[in-house]
Formats: C-alpha cells, sequence, structure tokens
C-alpha cells in the first residue's frame, strides 16, 4: 500500500529543453505538493543522473536538440532493463503515431501541451505509485529470494548433520570420536577436487563418505573392538559390513543415497581385484570407492584404533605409496600424493597426536578394518 505522504514525497525528474515548459510543469507540481523535483535542460548526462537520482516519475520531452526522447528511452530500457521506467512524455503532437510510437519506446503515459493542470497532476500521481509499487514488489522478491535461500541452506546444512551423525553412530562404538569421519570425507572432497569431479560431485562425496562404515551398526563389539588381530571367521563377519552398510543405504532414488549406497559397498575393494565384498577389480570400482579406499585407509593409519597406534603423517604417506598400483588406483593415489599439503592441514584442523608405528603395530592392510 502506497501512502499519499510516499507519493508526494517521490523524487521527480523533468527533462524537458524548454525552459519555460520547464518550469511551468515544476510550480505546477510544486503547488500540489510534490517536493522532490529535479529540472534537467537536456540529456547528455541522463544515464548518470538516473542513475544517482532514481527518479520515481521521468518526465520527458520528445523533441530535443541532439539526443531525442526517443534516443533516451532506448538508452534507460537497454541500461536498466529490469525497471518499471515510470516514463511520461511531453508531446506539442497530438498524433496517434506518435503516441504509439513513444509508448512502445517505453512510455507509460503523455502530457499534452498546454497543460492540463488537473491531468497533469492525476497521470503523474498515478505513474508514481505505480513505480513504488513496482518497486515495493521488487524490494519484497529479493526479500522472498533471500529467505528461500537461507532456509535451503538452512535444510542443506540440517540434511549434512544428521547423516554425519548417522556416521557417528556407526563410528562411535570403535573410535570413541566422530573426528575419522570428518578428516576421512574432506579427505574425499579435496581428492575429489584434484581429479577435477564437479562441484555437485564434490559436495555429494564430502557428504555421503560419512556414511561408508554404517554398515559396522551390525557387527557384534566383540570382533569390533577386539584388541588383537582377527580370526578368519570373524574376519569374514567384520567383511559384511560393507553389504550391510549398501543395504541399509539402498532403494533411494536421490544422487545422495545412490553415492552413499555405491560408497558403503565399494571403500573396501581393491585395485588388484583383491579387496571385498565383490572382488572388484580396476575400473570396475566405481571411482567414489576408490576415492573413499584411499581416504579412509590413509585416516586409519594415522589414527589409533582399539587393535594399533596412530602412525605418523610420513610413515602412512610411505604406506600408501607402497599400496600404489595394487591397493589403490595408481592415478587416484597419485592425485592425493599431489594435494599432501592440503591433506596435512585438514588432518591438523582434526587431528590427535601422531605415534611413530612399531615394528609390531606395522600390520598388514589385510588386517585394517
Ligand atoms: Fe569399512
Ligand atoms: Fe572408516
Amino acid at each position: 500500500m502506497i501512502t499519499p505522504e510516499q507519493i508526494l514525497n517521490a523524487k521527480i525528474l523533468i527533462l524537458e529543453d524548454d525552459k519555460a515548459s520547464r518550469l511551468l510543469l515544476k510550480s505546477i507540481l510544486q503547488t500540489s505538493g510534490f517536493q522532490n523535483i529535479h529540472g534537467l535542460p537536456n540529456a547528455t548526462r541522463i544515464s548518470n543522473v538516473y542513475r544517482s537520482f532514481k527518479p520515481d516519475l521521468l518526465v520527458l520531452d520528445l523533441n530535443m536538440p541532439r539526443i531525442s526522447g526517443f534516443d533516451v528511452m532506448a538508452r534507460l530500457r537497454r541500461d536498466y532493463p529490469d525497471d518499471y521506467l515510470p516514463i511520461v512524455i511531453i508531446s506539442a503532437d497530438s498524433e496517434d503515431s506518435i503516441h504509439l510510437r513513444a509508448l512502445s519506446a517505453g512510455a507509460k503515459d503523455f502530457l499534452n501541451k498546454p497543460y492540463d493542470r488537473a491531468k497533469v497532476i492525476m497521470r503523474c500521481r498515478n505513474i508514481i505509485e505505480t513505480n513504488l509499487l513496482h518497486n515495493a514488489v521488487k524490494a519484497q522478491n529479493v526479500n522472498l529470494a533471500q529467505i528461500i535461500h537461507e532456509r535451503t541452506a538452512e535444510l542443506h546444512q540440517s540434511r549434512l548433520d544428521v547423516i554425519r551423525r548417522l556416521g557417528y553412530a556407526a563410528e562411535y562404538r570403535d573410535t570413541d570420536t566422530g573426528d575419522h569421519i570428518v578428516r576421512m570425507s574432506r579427505y574425499c572432497e579435496r581428492l575429489a577436487r584434484a581429479l577435477g569431479m564437479n562441484e555437485e560431485e564434490c559436495e555429494l562425496i564430502l557428504a555421503t563418505s560419512p556414511l561408508h562404515d554404517v554398515g559396522k551398526i551390525a557387527i557384534p563389539d566383540s570382533i569390533l573392538l577386539k584388541p588383537g588381530a582377527l580370526t578368519p571367521e570373524e574376519i569374514v563377519v567384520m567383511h559384511t559390513h560393507a553389504e550391510i552398510g549398501a543395504e541399509i543405504l539402498s532403494g533411494g532414488t536421490s544422487p545422495f543415497l545412490k553415492m552413499a549406497e555405491t560408497v558403503a559397498l565399494t571403500h573396501h575393494e581393491r585395485w588388484d581385484g583383491k579387496g571385498y565384498p565383490h572382488g572388484l577389480k580396476g575400473e570396475e570400482i566405481p571411482l567414489v570407492g576408490r576415492i573413499c579406499a584411499i581416504s579412509d585407509i590413509f585416516d586409519a593409519l594415522t589414527s589409533e584404533r582399539p587393535y594399533k597406534k596412530a602412525w605418523t603423517f610420513d610413515a602412512s604417506v610411505k604406506e600408501l605409496k607402497r599400496m600404489r598400483g595394487y591397493h589403490f588406483d595408481p592415478k587416484v593415489l597419485d592425485a592425493f600424493i599431489n594435494v599432501i599439503p592440503d591433506i596435512k592441514a585438514i588432518s591438523r584442523d582434526v587431528n590427535m597426536p601422531p605415534h611413530r608405528p612399531s615394528r609390531r603395530q606395522r600390520v598388514s592392510l589385510a588386517d585394517s578394518r
């Protein structure tokens, strides 16, 4: 709703080369209560004046030397394609063709010379009101877009939080903290970027990789928390976590759940085909599975677990390099090694103090869970 005060306070720009006509218009408007009127004798500075003054009404003469009213309208339409352009034309010409041409060029109404005081006021008032309404709707739309943007971001963040907590639930049982999935998922994202994956995929891998071990929910404590090496039977049970995790996450149609299922199912596959659960080989293993494998094992190496102490960063990098080409995809591993400074920074962000591994602790990764 536009108030009478808003209309009288509106900014009016009169672009008219004829001084007498300009002053007459100004006087008519002023005596009707309009207070904010600016006169301009020619259009040379119109773009600048329009930008800085932002008129709620532009009273525009069509017939001016050098830059005509038509030129002004063309320029304003080009420079302000989303504006209402509150233009009222001054015309001594009452020919329909001129009026039509002016309307199609962007004019909203006419003031015919000689001026009829009542018509001048009513027409100016109408255009001002429409322009103020247009601006109010525009501002409201910007506001709504901002609110939608904020709500969408909140929704996205809360979804990530819930997922991460689901990952924590599985993780909490064998590491006491959720640090592993925070680091591991950030390694995955950094590695995905290094491999040139697009923004959406990078965000998806960041969001889904925390769920890689969600199937551990189904593994008994006696196996999951066993401090020593697992027996062959226990290893078989332990390995079921990949398929159980995929089963928990299966059946979704969103890219998110599909990737989460793939991550859970394939993060223990090996490049040489000796991984589990399906013994996939080389590029049969989805790229996200190959990325998660490296990030997961690297973080497992640098972290303390019930069955091992934490390795130093350098010893862990060395171990990864040793597994290049048989455990890990060589290209993905090389990309990981190339971003080691970033990985180190992420690790420092959420890391515990590392220990040098003893010879006994250098367990084979076949025992890595
Ligand atoms: Fe796992
Ligand atoms: Fe893990």
